[in-house]
């Protein structure tokens, strides 16, 4: 029997946390298992900051707010922690410490809200003992295992009325409009946006574009008549032959990626505005897609994930993903959804040993959108 949870979330912010804290927090009340949250993901369980959350105080009207009322890490991994040693950062394996905390607190239980590299932490602590369950977040949906991650269909909405208001000054002025959106390695925001926003052209890491092509669209539109274009650009999207388009360095530590993404829209608006003659405009979207009230979709999402994954801990079902499969709610083991980053604490999410999930060219929005004649560059 369980009797005291704790919930972490960590890695970039989405809209849906607190939807999913506060399933999780309703859910153990109504079966008398008190709840806690660490502050600021796996940094508060290796400091041992935590709250205690109730649906009538703590977590009580946090439904529809955007970000994390306990925070949450982008630069976590506790089992590679920056320590300073005579004048030098280090990086130490300190989960030890966070599983020696977890005990000494007494909780039976603790759900890690959070993406990819998250997930592979959940599953490095599940095989050193710890009950862990995981609930998949992230604007990009590219967790492993799942049809759908929550905060994505919020970072779709945002991108499809950015697309919506981009049009209209397109139309106006004659131009192409570039939107770059967020999404990692992974293409998912750029396809589902661009399929909503009516883009013409959408470039994804998936497919490596070839810019001619991308201008040939364009061109054939202009034949038509059609003065304006709209282009979505993944920030993973790049050229055939070239490299992703990096922005700068993070400082996330070791057995994290530490690429920032950024500069792919406007490599691809001054090639089309060189090729087409047409004049050319980027924006970035940005913080946009993860900030703010999250949708009707993820606040349902959110609340079904964090429902289930408090069932789970209740039928004593640990070191499992809440998922949707085949469109239901369900669950898979963590050992399935790092897939073959087996090796405990050397390396988490975001690198080429993650098992993600990315566009294939058999999903239905990539048939429809070639059905629909929407050019990949390619
Ligand atoms: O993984 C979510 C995400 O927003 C990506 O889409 C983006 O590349 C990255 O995080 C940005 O990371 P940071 O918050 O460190 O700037």
């Amino acid at each position: 029997m369980i009797k005291k949870v704790a919930i972490l979330a960590n890695g970039g912010d989405v809209s849906g946390f607190n939807a999913v804290i506060r399933a999780i927090v309703k859910t153990a009340e109504h079966n008398g298992v008190e709840c806690y949250g660490f502050i600021d993901g796996y940094r508060g369980m290796l400091k041992n900051e935590f709250v205690k959350l109730t649906s009538g105080n703590s977590a009580s009207g946090i439904l529809h707010k955007g970000g994390s009322i306990i925070g949450s890490s982008t630069n976590a991994n506790v089992f590679k922690y920056p320590v300073e040693e005579n004048g030098q950062t280090v990086y130490k394996d300190l989960s030890q410490v966070c599983i020696d905390n977890v005990r000494n607190d007494g909780f039976d239980c603790i759900f890690t809200l959070g993406g990819d590299s998250t997930q592979k932490s959940a599953r490095d602590f599940a095989v050193r003992g710890l009950n862990v369950i995981g609930v998949p977040k992230t604007i990009d949906n590219d967790v492993a295992c799942t049809e759908i991650t929550f905060g994505y269909n919020t970072a779709v909405s945002v991108a499809s009325e950015a697309l919506d208001r981009l049009h209209s000054t397109a139309e106006t002025h004659h131009r192409i409009m570039v939107l770059e959106v967020m999404g990692r390695y992974a293409g998912w925001i750029a396809l589902e946006s661009g399929i909503s926003g009516g883009a013409d052209v959408i470039l994804i890491p998936e497919i490596p574009y070839d810019i001619e092509k991308a201008a040939d669209a364009i061109r054939k539109r202009a034949e038509m008549g059609k003065k304006f274009s709209i282009v979505v650009v993944a920030e993973g999207a790049y050229p055939k032959g070239g490299k992703v388009s990096v922005a700068n360095e993070r400082s996330g530590g070791e057995g994290v990626i530490n690429e920032q993404l950024g500069g792919a829209g406007q490599i691809v608006a001054k090639q089309l505005q060189e090729l087409t003659g047409l004049t050319t405009r980027c924006t970035v979207l940005g913080y946009m897609q993860r900030g703010g009230t999250p949708t009707a979709f993820d606040r349902v999402l959110s609340t079904k994930y964090g429902a289930k994954a408090m069932e789970l801990a209740l039928e004593g079902k640990f070191n499992v993903l809440t998922v949707i499969k085949n469109g239901k709610l369900d669950y898979v083991p963590l050992e399935e959804v790092v897939g073959d980053n087996k090796e405990i604490g050397a390396v988490q999410g975001g690198t080429s040993q993650s098992n993600v999930r990315y566009v294939t060219m058999d999903n239905d929005l990539m048939k429809t959108a070639r059905n629909i004649g929407i050019s990949f560059g390619d």
